[in-house]
C-alpha cells in the first residue's frame, strides 16, 4: 500500500487532505505535525521524515502570516526554507516524491496576464521570498519534487478571507475592501482534490509529474468583488445586507506589499494531472454551504 506522509495537521490544506483520505483507500495517510515536530527547529527533520518510510510526502505546513513575516524574517525563513530543505532531504532518503505547496506571492505582480509556471519569480515581500527559497531548496534536495503553487486559499477551516467577511458581517453594514489586487480565490477542498489526483498519477512514475505547477481557482477577481460575491451568496434575507466600497491598496496599508496581479495559469496542472479547480464562485458556494451546516469548525 502506498504511504502518503502529510506534514501539517490543522492548516486549511492539511485538513482538507486528511478529510478526503477516506475516499482514497489504496493509500495509507500518515501525519507528521506539531507537537511531534516543529518546523521552526529544522535540525533532524530529515530523519523524522525518512523513518516514516513514505512513498509520497505532502508538505502543507508553512509560515503563512504574510504581514507578520516582515517583522519575523528569520522565523519565516526557518519554516519556509530551512525546514523545507530538511523535509525534502528526508523524502529523498526514503526514495519518496516530495509535493510542496507554494504561493502566487513568489511573483511581483506586474502585468495583467496569468503567471505560468515558467515565468520567473521575483517576490516583493519576506513571505514570498522565503517561499521561493523553499521551492529552490525542495528541488535541490529531492530529485522527484512537485512544487504546487496556489493562491487566496479559503475553506470551512481556520483563518481565511471568507470567514473574516462572515465575521465582519455580524458587526458592520458597510466595508472598504481593496480592488486593485487580482488573483484566483481557491478552495482548500479543491486543492486537496487536485493533490489526490496528482498522487494517483505519480504512481505511474511519469517524468512530467515533477517540476513546478499552478493549482488555483478557476477565474480571477479582486478582493472587493470576492467580498461582494460572499455577501451575495449568504444573502440579505436576515436583514443584514452589506455594502462593499472598493478602495485602492494605498488606502488600506499593510506591513507587506502584495502583488497587484497574482493571477495564476493552472493549465499545466490540468494537462498533466487531469484536474481543474471549479469556478471560484461555485467553490465558494460549497464552502458556505459547509459553514452553514457546521458553523463551529475552527
Ligand atoms: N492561505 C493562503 O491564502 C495561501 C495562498 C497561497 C499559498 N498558500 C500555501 O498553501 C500552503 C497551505 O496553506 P494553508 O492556508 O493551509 O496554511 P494555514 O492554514 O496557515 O496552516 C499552516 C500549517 O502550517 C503548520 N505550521 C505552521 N508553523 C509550523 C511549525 N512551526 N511547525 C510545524 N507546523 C507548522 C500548521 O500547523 P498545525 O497543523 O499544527 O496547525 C498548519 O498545518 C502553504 O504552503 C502556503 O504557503 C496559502
Amino acid at each position: 500500500m502506498t504511504r502518503v506522509l502529510l506534514i501539517g495537521r490543522h492548516g486549511q490544506v492539511a485538513r482538507a487532505v486528511r478529510e478526503q483520505a477516506s475516499a482514497h483507500e489504496d493509500y495509507m495517510l500518515d501525519v507528521l505535525a506539531r507537537p511531534e515536530i516543529d518546523l521552526a527547529q529544522p535540525q533532524g527533520l530529515a530523519e523524522r521524515v525518512a523513518e516514516r518510510r513514505p512513498d509520497i510526502v505532502i508538505n502543507a505546513a508553512a509560515y503563512t502570516a504574510v504581514d507578520r513575516a516582515e517583522s519575523e524574517p528569520a522565523l519565516a525563513a526557518r519554516i519556509n526554507c530551512d525546514a523545507v530543505a530538511e523535509l525534502a532531504a528526508g523524502a529523498e532518503a526514503a526514495g519518496a516524491v516530495f509535493i510542496h505547496l507554494s504561493t502566487d506571492y513568489v511573483f511581483d505582480g506586474t502585468g495583467q496576464a496569468a503567471w505560468t509556471p515558467d515565468d520567473a519569480p521575483s517576490p516583493i515581500g519576506v513571505y514570498g521570498r522565503t517561499k521561493r527559497e523553499g521551492e529552490l531548496a525542495a528541488m535541490a534536495r529531492c530529485e522527484r519534487t512537485l512544487i504546487v503553487r496556489t493562491a487566496w486559499v479559503f475553506s470551512p477551516f481556520g483563518n481565511n478571507f471568507v470567514r473574516t467577511m462572515l465575521r465582519l458581517r455580524e458587526q458592520h453594514d458597510e466595508l472598504r475592501v481593496v480592488a486593485d489586487q487580482y488573483g484566483n480565490p481557491t478552495s482548500a477542498l479543491d486543492i486537496a482534490r487536485g493533490l489526490w489526483a496528482a498522487v494517483a498519477m505519480i504512481e505511474d512514475g511519469a517524468e512530467e509529474s515533477y517540476g513546478v505547477f499552478h493549482l488555483a481557482g478557476d477565474g480571477a477577481t479582486h478582493w472587493a468583488d470576492f467580498a461582494r460575491e460572499i455577501f451575495r451568496q449568504v444573502g440579505g434575507g436576515d436583514g443584514r445586507g452589506m455594502t462593499v466600497h472598493a478602495i485602492p491598496s494605498d488606502e488600506y496599508p499593510t506591513a507587506a506589499q502584495r502583488p497587484a496581479n497574482a493571477r495564476l495559469d493552472s493549465s499545466r496542472f490540468e494537462a498533466v494531472f487531469g484536474f481543474r479547480c471549479s469556478p471560484w464562485p461555485q467553490a465558494l458556494a460549497e464552502v458556505l454551504e459547509r459553514l452553514a451546516r457546521e458553523p463551529s469548525q475552527q
